[in-house]
């Protein structure tokens, strides 16, 4: 054995002792989270070279607690209310430790429970939203998040099409295929890069008009669109919960028009898809169980660490066909699926475990009172904001995303003098604020979804609202 293997394999031996530091460190950090500033100051990299002989796990982990720990921001924590954010239950951070531990491939099956609990977990998740499994159901895989759900999505519609018009796209490429109509009124992001990612062109999205002061679909110009339309093929993205607002389109109608134009009909629901655990929202995302294929994720509202999303679909086989990987050494004989051969990657993590370990944990009703939870505190930040001069919401509080301005001279209209409150805000170290704009009025937006987050939260973000409010103030005196 080399010297360099017999310090590998101390290492091995000395394993609970490194576990064991880093269990220090990571319940250190956590007990921390109310007096570290919820974003950073210190963003840039320690600057250590390589070193040419390795200083061991433990030292490792004392460059870790020195350079990079104390310049890590809340994410984790109760005020780090930007983009959709999720924190890290416990069972959930158990469960992801447990599944590097147990660093299982479940990407093929034959060796390990792992392939089978991904689907367990899948199917659990389904019924988790009211969604039907089985024959003509949901089923699906784990994904490394939203943007890689919308990706299966598009991957299938593209199959589908393909199909349509008599072409194998996974194999010919998508240079023949015409007739693909993609229609869609507020997309995330995410939907654009993946159309491109696929060959099938950010800007061949069809915008669909949106209802007044809303960012929710107009079904009325949907259903004009889709009758004008010639194409072969047609496709709508619609929104279970729209990043900027929370604001739902009304999916019935949606599937009422897809159905009469044989459309498929994928729904983004990455966060709002958990509407449907709590009967207070349920009805905002009801009409998503008729959609061919849904996005959601893990690391948002279920507080599961990153990376986890969900893709579900009605139709496996299409996925199947645009995802499979074969080759003679993949090949076995277990019954249970192959993830390989239904998401982007060949080999992957074992996401399905930190999750069964928080449905597990907390259940449906856990998860329901999350969603209560974060959806009761948005709301109450908003009737604060109401109260509060120099701030006017942009939109209701539908769910569990505020959106809201400074009203604070001739400047508050400007992108730039929002951005500069929300940066005196953020700068308070006690919230983390994104930007959000609706109908070119630019502000900035507050999304609860982390379960650690209380009423005291609240209080805090609304003084640090006022503080941020009056240092703007005391600049313009
Ligand atoms: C509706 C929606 N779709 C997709 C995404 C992208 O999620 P991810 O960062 O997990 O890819 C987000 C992120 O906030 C979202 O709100």
């Amino acid at each position: 054995m080399t010297d360099r293997n017999k310090a590998l394999f101390a290492e091995h031996t000395g394993l609970a002792a490194i576990l064991e530091r880093a269990r220090l460190l990571a319940t250190d950090f956590h007990a921390g989270l109310a007096e570290r500033p919820v974003a950073a100051a210190a963003r840039t990299a320690p600057g250590l070279p390589l070193p040419e002989r390795g200083l061991g796990a433990l030292r490792a982990l004392d460059l870790f607690e020195r350079h990079v720990a104390p310049n890590l921001s809340g994410g984790v924590g109760p005020r780090y209310l930007g983009y959709v954010t999720g924190g890290a239950t416990p069972a959930a951070l158990a469960g992801d430790w447990l599944a590097a531990a147990v660093d299982q491939n479940p990407a093929s099956p034959g060796d390990s429970i792992a392939p089978a609990l991904i689907e367990e977990t899948v199917a659990m998740m389904a019924a988790l939203f009211d969604l039907p499994t089985g024959p003509g159901g949901f089923d699906g895989c784990f994904t490394t998040g939203a943007l890689g759900a919308n990706l299966l999505g598009a991957a299938s519609f593209r199959e589908w099409a393909g199909r349509r018009s008599g072409l194998n796209v996974t194999e010919t490429g998508v240079a023949a295929l015409s007739g693909l109509q993609v229609f869609t009124a507020s997309p995330h992001i995410t939907m654009l890069k993946v159309m491109g990612l696929l060959g099938l062109g950010r800007s061949s999205l069809m915008q669909i008009g949106r209802l007044p002061g809303r960012e929710a679909m107009d079904v009325a110009a949907l259903e004009a669109a889709l009758a004008a339309s010639d194409a072969r093929s047609k496709v709508v993205v619609a929104s279970a919960g729209i990043v900027s607002t929370g604001d739902f389109e009304d999916l019935n109608a949606i599937a009422d028009i897809c159905e009469k134009h044989d459309a498929w009909l994928h729904v983004d629901g990455a966060f709002g898809l958990f509407a449907r655990c709590s009967p207070r929202f349920a009805d905002l995302a009801a009409g998503v169980e008729r959609a061919d294929s849904i996005t959601t994720d893990g690391h948002k509202w279920l507080n599961v660490p990153y990376d986890c999303g969900l893709f579900l679909t009605r139709h496996m086989d299409l996925l199947e066909a645009s995802m499979r990987l074969t080759a003679a050494y993949l090949e076995t004989d277990d019954p249970a699926p192959s993830y390989n051969n239904r998401g982007v990657e060949s080999s992957s993590r074992f996401r399905a475990l930190p999750v069964w370990m928080a449905l597990q944990a907390y259940g449906r009703d856990g998860v329901r009172e999350m969603v209560e939870t974060s959806c009761d505190l948005a709301a109450s930040l908003g009737r604060r904001i109401e109260a509060m001069d120099g701030f006017e919401l942009l939109a209701p509080v539908r769910l569990n995303i505020v959106l809201f301005r400074g009203l604070l001279g001739d400047d508050a209209a400007s992108d730039q003098g929002q951005r500069h409150l929300m940066n005196a805000i953020n700068a308070t170290g006690n919230v983390y604020l994104t930007p959000g704009v609706i109908g070119g009025r630019a502000g900035m937006r507050a999304a609860f979804s982390n379960w650690m987050t209380t009423d005291a939260d609240v209080a805090i973000v609304a003084d640090a609202l006022a503080l941020g409010r009056d240092s703007i103030l005391a600049e313009k005196e």
